[in-house]
């Protein structure tokens, strides 16, 4: 597949930051790097723990810091991982993704060579809780 300038600078960012995943429990190094609304870039990779629910996918790194950035729109999220298999972000992810997500916001599945499939959040999250769910009056 034919990628953008932005596509080609996001996999670069996550190909690189996935260099640097720590992951001596599962061996399985992921990377992950977000274009904002203000078309600045982020990346992030996975952190395992000894204690293995404390570590963090590559998403959540990518995310914080946008977050920790100033940024508050995900307009692109691309995920790449080593594997014959689609990496999908996983369940928690996918609502952290949302939390900061539009309509437009297209998750972007790579492998370590392309991008294979480019997704919404709708479709990897379809009945998502949402701030509406939040309201009780
Ligand atoms: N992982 C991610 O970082 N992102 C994903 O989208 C899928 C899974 C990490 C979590 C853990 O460190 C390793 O991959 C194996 O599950």
């Amino acid at each position: 597949m034919n990628k953008t300038p932005v596509e080609n600078q996001l996999f670069a960012l996550a190909l690189q930051a996935r260099k640097n995943a720590y992951v001596p429990y599962s061996r399985f190094a992921v990377g992950a790097a977000v274009e904002s609304g203000s078309g600045r870039l982020y990346a992030g990779c996975n952190v395992e723990n000894v204690s293995y629910p404390v570590g963090t996918c590559a998403e959540a790194g990518a995310i914080a810091a946008m977050i920790a950035a100033g940024d508050k729109l995900i307009r692109r999220i691309l995920i790449t991982a080593d594997s014959p298999e689609l990496i999908t972000p996983c369940g928690a992810c996918l609502q952290r993704i949302k939390e900061f997500s539009s309509e437009h916001t297209e998750i972007l599945l790579a492998d370590t060579e392309n991008i294979r499939r480019t997704l919404t959040v709708k479709d990897l999250l379809p009945f998502a809780f949402n701030n509406e769910d939040l309201k009780n009056d």
